[in-house]
């Protein structure tokens, strides 16, 4: 067929100026073609010589229009129509090479015909098909944005939702979850402001409404809903669920640096420990695999080493021997302050269990909204260990994802040189957990205070407008694959408007996240 025949012909590529430069070449078309050539429309042009195939490429600037030929000044043909020539400048995203585009070290020949790409095509070169809808591009709204739920190098390797407050990045939390539940994934949120904790109701805001029509989306609550809140905390939902930390189930040194203990503290914390571990010894189990057993038995009738009272016994006990490297008695005051607190080894209470959390389809809402930071810390500390403990010994659970609102304020860039050994956790659950479809999305409004490491660990992000520069060069540094005409955007996003950038996908775009179908409780 003769190429201009072909649907969506919009011209050719015209001969290089004086000013041509490697990343951009120059459409050439009729007038009559104006309502096509648009800027950021997306075009192939297909390679008029040698043995490359076509390139993808987008409209950066014009229409120009150009007076065709030194003979037609005076600008009417004998038809009265502008004897002119319609002119844009295409900047090359890539080669496409077996459907999707490559970096090129090439450029197009004059004379190689150019097609206007439909949403379709477009989504299909961009990797932006999949099962989990986002939203749309924005400006295009026929151009719908997906994520793959079975793609190992989506969700398994982590997710980032960065703005600030105000821009959207609850609202797009919502629609993972909602996706993520939807594709069989179990998720669990990690809520410090108890906003999740209505998302068993349908959306009640008409504005919301009428934006999920234009998906065929309908209003409508999670299924398959729980809400747990800690022990000596509160939860405003009916038939939320209490569970105790026990402080047995968290490694020692995760324990210190929760309690901020200093040297001495923390040497007596390690001696009092090891005491009643040796004293339980001869009683409980002690292979690897039971040990995970009793992690595991969330049932108050689990057999523990020690709990918060007999560790504080012990401390105390010890305390009149308190010396230099060992700080029995500020251990002791720290143990009462968090007893107090009565969140730790309450009696008759179970402990968080991921046995009943990890079922596919599943939202389950740790609900800490009223819970001091020791406790939140305590709680996420519980979570990631439990959650990649049933990961391993019941490898047949369900592709799980964990999700940490303010996580900045979890694990500061600040803090992290004091918080080695919870940082130590985190990665070994993101790294090893990774083979295993346990994945996490770290939530915050302030990535430039997280340590630049959960940068790394999160290779699909979505980043909300963000206006300070001290947040944006964080993310700027950390991901490679944003161009600068992407990033000087950010700024200028608007609410529900996020740069998303990932793995699956060929380059980054511009998204516009859909609504949530289900309620958010606003919490002011
Ligand atoms: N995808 C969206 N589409 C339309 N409006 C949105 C979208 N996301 C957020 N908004 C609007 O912006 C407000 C703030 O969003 P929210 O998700 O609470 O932001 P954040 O969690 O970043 O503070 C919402 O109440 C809503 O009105
Ligand atoms: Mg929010």
């Amino acid at each position: 067929m003769n190429s201009s025949a072909q649907p969506g012909f919009l011209g050719t590529v015209s001969w290089d100026g004086a000013n041509a430069t490697s990343e951009r070449v120059l459409l050439r078309t009729n007038i009559v073609n104006r309502q096509l050539v648009e800027r950021n429309q997306y075009v192939r042009i297909d390679e008029a010589e040698g043995a490359r195939t076509g390139y993808l490429a987008r409209v950066v600037a014009g229409p120009f229009f150009h007076r065709a030929g030194t003979a037609t000044v005076g600008g009417m043909t004998a038809g009265g129509s502008l004897d002119c020539v319609l002119m844009a400048e295409l900047e090359i995203q890539g080669e496409i090479v077996e459907g999707r585009p490559r970096d090129t070290n090439s450029r197009p020949s004059p004379g190689s015909p150019i097609y206007a790409l439909g949403p379709n095509e477009i989504a299909g070169l961009h990797g932006l098909k999949g099962d989990m809808l986002l939203g749309h591009m924005a400006g295009q709204d026929e151009l719908q944005i997906f994520l793959q739920s079975k793609n190992k190098g989506v969700l398994p390797r982590n997710l980032g939702i960065f703005g600030t407050v105000g821009s959207g990045k609850s609202n797009t939390s919502q629609v993972v979850i909602e996706e993520a539940a939807r594709a069989g994934w179990a998720v669990i949120i990690l809520d410090v402001e108890g906003e999740y904790t209505d998302m068993d109701l349908p959306t009640e805001d008409p504005a919301m409404i009428e934006r999920l029509a234009r998906y065929g989306r309908q209003p409508e609550g999670l299924k398959d809903f729980h809400v747990f809140y800690p022990a000596s905390c509160a939860s405003d939902k009916a038939g939320a669920e209490t569970f105790t930390a026990r402080l047995a189930d968290f490694e020692t040194s995760v324990i210190g640096e929760l309690l901020q203990v200093t040297l001495p503290e923390r040497n007596a914390l390690l001696d009092c420990v090891d005491y009643l571990n040796q004293k339980a010894r001869s009683k409980l189990s002690t292979t690897e695999k039971e040990g995970l057993q009793t992690l595991l038995d969330a049932s108050p009738q689990a057999k523990l080493p020690f709990t918060l009272r007999s560790l504080r016994e012990r401390a105390s006990e010890r305390s009149s021997k308190g010396n230099e490297f060992l700080d029995y008695a500020g251990l002791t005051a720290k143990l009462n302050w968090i007893m107090q607190s009565e969140a730790f080894d309450q009696l008759n209470m179970p402990s968080l269990d991921p046995v009943r959390m990890m079922v596919p389809g599943r939202v389950s809402i740790i609900d800490v909204s009223v819970a001091n930071d020791v406790v939140k810390n305590m709680v996420t500390a519980d979570l990631l260990r439990k959650t990649f403990a049933l990961k391993i010994t019941r490898p047949s659970t369900p592709p799980t994802l964990l999700i940490l609102e303010e996580a900045h304020s979890f694990i500061s860039r600040e803090r992290a040189q004091s918080m080695q050994a919870t940082l130590t956790m985190l990665r070994n659950v993101t790294r090893r957990g990774r083979k295993r479809w346990l994945s996490m999305a770290f939530v915050s409004q302030q990535p430039g205070h997280l340590p630049p490491e959960i940068f790394e660990l999160c290779n699909t992000r979505i980043v909300h407008t963000l206006r300070s520069m001290h947040n944006l060069e964080a993310l700027m540094t950390t991901t490679g694959d944003v161009g600068r005409d992407l990033w000087d955007r950010c700024p200028l996003l608007g609410p529900g408007q996020a740069i998303l950038s990932s793995p699956q996908m060929s380059r980054s775009v511009v998204l516009s996240v859909r609504p949530a179908a289900c309620r958010r409780k606003f919490t002011d």
